[in-house]
């Protein structure tokens, strides 16, 4: 590959690249590579980046296939120069057993355009499950959910939260929260249904940021009990995003993402007549939170982005209130694109986006160093992107089973040039030039401690 900017984690540079095997094997100053024995990539003029991965994605296949399925979702992803992607366990049945996991697998398999790791569910009624699906090499993480949620999912209370980061800790993994907290966002709800409230503002005020802060802080609690290595899905709030401080501050390796939406989009920005599509958990809150989580991920404070992925069909985003109405919309095609617009309104470094795109999801479940950075000896992923072309956002225009997304029209980068995985161009100029059957499962090494000095925890380590 030639004549790209290509972005490092030293730094942006001006490189040629060699790729052999699926591995990148030269990285050398531009124009001293000799002439290619295969297949050469022209970046003249483009960026280079390693390749992308979502660490949140709800593919929903098995059980809701109509809203997206293995073959649909990994299509979406490489078009929106995804590499890799990892997937949620609220599938019906959750994939909550090593023989679920194996069986979602086996859906991928052979259907699945680009890399891919799944998540367990943390699941008192499968207590002895998350060995096996670790021993066997099945799942990347952990996930629990402290408040309802999309699917028939149990939620943990806090000796449930213990028992599972215990669990999960000894197994040298990492556990994802979805941190709103189950009670607050029940008796919310109860108070304002009763009140006949049917509005989308009722739902941000049945799951205030309250509801987010209680989450984290539980979830700090049992991870400092546990020495358990936690992620706090999708920040939505300024005071969610303290609360990860003070637990980072008392010794907790909690690492956070930001999802596009609660980077971007406001309550102010959803339409009076098509509110519903802006229904998400957590919520969209009011326009004084987006830019100062923006700033969080600009700094570093907030590690990685995702697009929490979670499509649903029209007809489940219409309801006679918003109560019966779905949260969450389409995301996968689009989050990089959103992320480099910031890039080059400069609110956002081009080695930060790298970052909290690619390095950070790989260190954070265990795929670094063979994923997560463009250097020798790692998987030769890559999304290359033109960041002096723009594209309104439509979504007729996106490749998945339910497209709606609350970003409809806005001014964007245009869509990846080309999607590389593993050696392989998977996609180029919106072109399917790979698969389906390229993307294979990630291999994942135990994730080593962030912080210099654990915390004595209850986690049998065997
Ligand atoms: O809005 C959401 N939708 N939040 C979640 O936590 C789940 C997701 C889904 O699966 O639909
Ligand atoms: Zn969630
Ligand atoms: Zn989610």
């Amino acid at each position: 590959m030639r004549g790209g900017t290509v972005v490092t984690p030293r730094g942006a540079r001006a490189l040629d690249i060699a790729i052999a095997a699926g591995r990148f094997t030269v990285l050398s100053p531009r124009g001293r590579l000799g002439a290619a024995g295969h297949d050469e990539i022209d970046a003249t003029g483009l960026h280079v980046l390693p390749g992308i991965i979502d660490p949140h994605v709800h593919f929903r296949e098995p059980g809701f296939e109509y809203e997206e399925d293995w073959l649909s979702g990994t299509r979406a992803a490489v078009m929106g120069g995804v590499t890799t992607v990892l997937e949620m366990p609220n599938t019906d049945p959750p994939t909550a057993t090593a023989e679920r996991a194996r069986a979602k697998l086996a859906l991928a398999a052979g259907r699945a355009f680009c890399d891919h790791g799944l998540f367990a569910l943390l699941d008192p009624g499968h207590p002895d499950e998350l060995r096996p699906m670790v021993r066997q090499g099945l799942v990347v993480g952990a996930k629990v959910f402290l408040g309802p949620t999309t699917g028939d999912i149990p939620t943990l209370d806090d000796a449930g939260l213990l028992a599972g980061l215990a669990t999960a800790a000894g197994l040298g993994l990492r556990t994802c929260v979805h941190a709103e907290d189950g009670p607050t966002i029940e008796t919310g709800e109860r108070l304002l249904k009763a009140a006949g409230r049917r509005d989308l503002a009722a739902h941000l005020e049945a799951r205030p940021s309250g509801a987010e802060t209680l989450g984290i802080e539980r979830t700090a609690a049992a991870a400092a009990a546990t020495g358990a290595p936690v992620h706090v899905c999708h920040v939505s709030s300024t005071d969610g995003l303290a609360a990860v401080e003070r637990a980072r501050a008392g010794g907790v390796d909690m690492t956070a993402e930001l999802a596009a939406h609660h980077a971007f989009l406001s309550m102010s920005d959803m339409p009076a007549d098509g509110w519903a599509i802006g229904k998400v958990n957590p919520p969209l809150r009011d326009a004084s939170h987006p830019p100062q989580l923006l700033g969080a991920l600009a700094r570093g404070i907030i590690d990685m982005v995702a697009s929490d992925h979670a499509p649903h069909l029209p007809a489940a985003s219409r309801g006679p209130d918003i109560w019966s109405v779905a949260a969450g919309f389409a995301g996968v095609e689009l989050c990089a694109r959103i992320y480099l617009t910031a890039v080059t309104d400069g609110r956002l470094s081009l080695h930060r986006f790298a970052q909290a795109t690619a390095e950070a999801p790989a260190r954070a479940f265990g795929l670094w160093p063979l994923k997560g950075h463009i250097a020798v000896g790692a998987d030769a992923d890559l999304t290359i992107v033109d960041l002096s072309a723009r594209a309104p956002i439509s979504s007729s225009r996106l490749h998945g089973k339910a497209t709606a997304t609350p970003f409809e029209g806005r001014e964007a980068v245009a869509p990846p040039i080309a999607t590389v995985i593993r050696g392989r161009v998977v996609m180029r100029d919106g072109e399917l030039l790979t698969g389906p059957g390229w993307g294979r499962p990630v291999a994942r090494s135990p994730i080593r401690r962030r912080v210099a000095r654990p915390v004595r925890g209850w986690a049998r380590s065997d």
